[in-house]
């Protein structure tokens, strides 16, 4: 048969083919250790499993949902992001319920970008930033993300030729995958730099609520004027352990939160009301469920960050975020270092370089197993390095 264009240029994404691997070597029998997906291994909370338990029970349920999602979703969620950033947004003109926020950031792109314009990309990037919007013929236009900038991009570099051309830039605070964070400062440069050279930002905040200690990331959508130029997505994924019940949220500018549920209600039919309303009780939880949740990870960020300092992969302590981002050892390519531990070990880490050229010297450690998993992948690794 022959396929699109599109089609045949779209590279394979890099976690299905990790996923198959997995199960092809557990399958000839290795203890694999997957510290790769950043796929949570806590469980959603009871009270949401009982709610889509309740719910599913109704009849009435079982209908086409709303296209742009149950107004008391809405209601929610914006009750949320005032507690949490205090912001207030309208329901439903800033708002729209999407089934996961992953394929919210192929619709922006596709909402935003025509053939021949360039999307400014941070490298390392979540791979929808790159293939949503070569998917639409835009360009990608890196803006590679160094540790000595504190893994924020520099926008005063970007080429005046560039800038013309440009009418996208994404940015993800917390970071996936180098776990850096952004300030206000960072932020508020941003929105002043889109708003001067007619921008629209896509902030991607997956991991908004994974967070330790006093630290507490923002929104972008705190800094006055934000919405003028800016959306956000977040996601209930890693936030309340939900990755398989798809929820996700787009906020910010109206007009594109318009024109995303124009593109989305023409192509899928919302999101199963059981779901909306299990999403309704994860977004009412108390604040000690997160607190409880994310103590859980920090240990797991200590014992990474201390195991992978003493064994030469340098990794800095993270203030949120799911991963560990650290150096590879020994010379080797981020590429064949993740596959020689995988071979040595069973231990699964993803190269730096599914991420991105600018991912090359690291891997990216996902804190998504228990501690004495964690532990036991350590050991092994450096029983493997010595
Ligand atoms: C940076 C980032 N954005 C978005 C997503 C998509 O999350 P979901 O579609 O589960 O909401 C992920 C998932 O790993 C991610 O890492």
């Amino acid at each position: 048969m022959q396929l699109s264009d599109l089609i045949n240029n779209l590279p394979p994404y890099h976690f299905a083919d990790a996923k198959k691997k997995i199960a092809e070597r557990r399958a000839a029998g290795v203890d694999v250790i997957s510290l790769s997906m950043g796929d949570p291994d806590l469980p959603a909370p009871q009270s949401v499993i009982d709610r889509l338990c309740l719910e599913i029970q109704n009849t009435e349920n079982h209908r086409y949902p709303e296209y742009f999602g149950m107004r008391a979703l809405h209601l929610a969620f914006a009750a949320w992001f005032k507690r949490r950033f205090d912001v207030r947004l309208t329901p439903e003109r800033d708002m729209l319920p999407l089934l996961g926020s992953k394929e919210g950031l192929a619709y922006v792109a596709a909402a935003v970008l025509d053939a021949g314009d360039i999307s400014l990309i941070p490298d390392p990037y979540y791979p929808v930033y790159v293939t949503g919007s070569t998917s639409v013929g835009a360009i990608p236009y890196m803006l590679p993300l160094r540790e000595q900038n504190s893994y924020l991009p520099d926008l005063d570099s970007i080429p005046a030729d560039v800038l013309a051309k440009a009418r996208l830039l994404w940015l993800n605070y917390p970071n996936n995958p180098t776990a850096a964070c952004a300030d206000r400062a960072f932020f508020e440069h941003a929105v002043a730099f889109a708003q001067r050279h007619n921008l629209v930002i896509v902030h991607d905040m997956a991991y908004a609520e994974v967070y330790f200690d006093d630290y507490r990331p923002m929104s972008i959508l705190q800094v006055p004027g934000a919405s003028e130029v800016a959306v956000e997505l977040h996601s209930l994924s890693k936030t309340y352990n939900m990755a398989g019940f798809r929820v996700g949220m787009l906020v910010g500018n109206a007009e594109l939160v318009n024109a995303v549920g124009r593109l989305k209600s023409n192509i899928d039919s919302g999101m199963f009301r059981p779901i909306q309303y299990a999403a309704i009780e994860a977004l009412n939880l108390p604040a000690s469920w997160l607190e409880e949740r994310n103590a859980i990870y920090r240990r797991r960020r200590d014992l990474l960050v201390e195991g992978c300092n003493a064994l030469g992969m340098r990794a800095h302590k993270t203030t949120a975020g799911l991963y560990v981002w650290a150096t590879v050892p020994g010379g080797y390519s981020a590429r064949d270092f993740a596959n020689w531990l995988f071979d040595q070990t069973g231990v699964f880490l993803t190269p730096g370089t599914n991420f991105g050229d600018a991912g090359e010297g690291y891997v990216r450690i996902s804190m998504t197993a228990p501690e004495e998993r964690i532990a036991t992948a350590l050991k092994r690794m450096k029983e493997a390095l010595s």
